[in-house]
């Protein structure tokens, strides 16, 4: 089929578990297709890892759209700019020739935005979230409390001295700061931060909601691309072990005025991760457990930190399906189960109702309830065909798709852009 030819769609790419499910390897195959790819949450607190041709490229804040020269990437405007981490990934961009517009609304994170997380965290000793100290939460509260500096702000000293001084906000922040015991950073230390970015930013402010607009009265493919992931969710996550965003269509809706989308992809490995501080009930904490996580490599992209593995939890990615309104699943890293001695699947909590929110209370409290799965030991990193895969892993597929009542469109196999199979 031609450009020309290419029927428009709309779709939005979302974690369906604690984050890491993989969206960013999925989403680079999808942004095949797409004429637009907009990043519409989080900040960089995400980070999408991409295998191209043996090479290995983590993103945190720009859609990994950029790997692609025909996709126009946006930056939408519930996005949190952290200009260090874009100035390394505009280089890339650069590289790569990727067309960007960052929207000029985005709220900046600051680094005292970084010093209010990291002396929290340090304050609450053995209660802390284990967040990414990224400045995630600081800067969504200034979001919400609508003081907060623009990524427009960001083009001259005048203007970025004007934002952080209106209503006495950096004055505000400096006490904050002080209360947890870091050293805030001054007026003129900021100003000089600010000085390495007003040209670098400048050439990509843009209005990416009349983009988007446009994007779709002329009928372009357009991919969302999510970050975290539902069970993150600032109001489905079990709080406070949960990020600061929406992490479902909510953020798309509230950003761009989409309603109607084409495909709602999921993104969910075949077991589950999570890092950072919080419940987690099908954790393994044993060697299946230590398995896991050096086959798959489930080591943070962001933080580097080891990453908790566990059995898929159905009950979970259920409720994150319904919560994210998810139409179609796709399912990474299934070779990481490959040679398991022996395959679980959680598939209720005693006593909890299907239709349970997963609250911190739920979770913590959970018994789950196990089926057991045949195991297979046959390489499956290099098949191409989902037909080929060895039947013990299609009847696990089918008793996730069947459970679910969501159908799974593909499969991954293996890092690669290559290794997916369509099913
Ligand atoms: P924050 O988003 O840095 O405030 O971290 C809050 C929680 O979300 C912590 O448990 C983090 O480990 C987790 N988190 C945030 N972003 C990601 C992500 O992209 N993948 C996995 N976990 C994440």
């Amino acid at each position: 089929m031609t450009k020309k030819e290419k029927k428009m769609s709309i779709n939005v790419i979302i974690g369906a578990q604690w984050g890491d499910e993989g969206k960013g390897k999925h989403g680079d195959i999808i942004s095949e297709k797409a004429d637009y790819m907009v990043r519409f949450q989080g900040g960089a607190n995400a980070g999408h890892t991409l295998v191209i041709d043996g090479e290995k490229i983590i993103m945190h804040l720009l859609p990994v759209g950029i790997m692609r020269p025909s996709v126009v990437n946006l930056v939408g405007p519930y996005v949190l700019m952290d200009l260090e981490v874009l100035e390394e990934e505009l280089a890339i961009a650069k590289k790569c020739g990727a067309k960007i517009i960052l929207d000029s609304s985005a709220p900046v994170v600051l680094p005292i935005h970084k010093q209010i997380d990291r002396g929290r965290e340090k304050l609450a000793g053995k209660s802390a979230i284990g967040t990414t100290q990224r400045g995630i939460g600081p800067t969504y509260e200034d979001f919400w409390s609508r003081r907060f500096v623009k990524l427009g702000d960001l083009v001259s000293k005048e203007r970025f001295s004007k934002a952080l001084l209106q209503s006495g906000y950096l004055q505000e922040k400096t006490a904050q700061v002080k209360f947890l015991r870091e050293n805030p950073w001054s007026h003129k230390k900021l100003l000089e931060w600010g000085d390495k970015f007003y040209d670098l930013i400048k050439p990509f402010l843009g209005d990416t909601r009349a983009i988007v607009a446009k994007a779709i009265a002329e009928k372009k493919n357009i991919l969302f691309e999510g970050a975290q992931g539902v069970m993150l969710d600032a109001l489905h996550g079990a709080h406070p072990y949960c990020t600061s965003s929406f992490c479902t269509l909510a953020a798309v809706n509230a950003s761009f005025g989409v309603y109607n989308f084409d495909r709602v992809i999921g993104i969910a490995k075949a077991y589950v991760t999570r890092v950072g501080a919080g419940p987690f009930p099908t954790k393994l904490d044993n060697s299946i457990g230590e398995n896991i996580r050096t086959v798959g490599a489930e080591f943070g992209a962001t933080t580097g930190r080891p990453r908790d593995c566990g059995w898929l939890d159905l009950v979970a990615l259920k409720y994150a399906c319904r919560m994210g309104g998810v139409t179609e699943l796709q399912i990474t890293k299934l070779d990481v189960m490959t040679g398991l001695k022996e395959i679980k699947v959680c598939v209720g909590y005693e006593d909890v109702d299907e239709y349970a929110s997963l609250t911190l209370d739920v979770l913590e409290n959970a018994k789950p309830v196990y089926n057991v799965f045949p195991v297979w030991e046959d390489d499956i990193s290099k098949v191409s065909e989902y037909d080929k895969l060895p039947p013990e892993a299609k009847e696990y597929l089918a008793f996730l798709e069947n459970f679910l009542g969501v159908r799974i469109s593909a499969v991954g196999v293996g890092p690669d852009r290559k290794q997916i199979l369509y099913c």
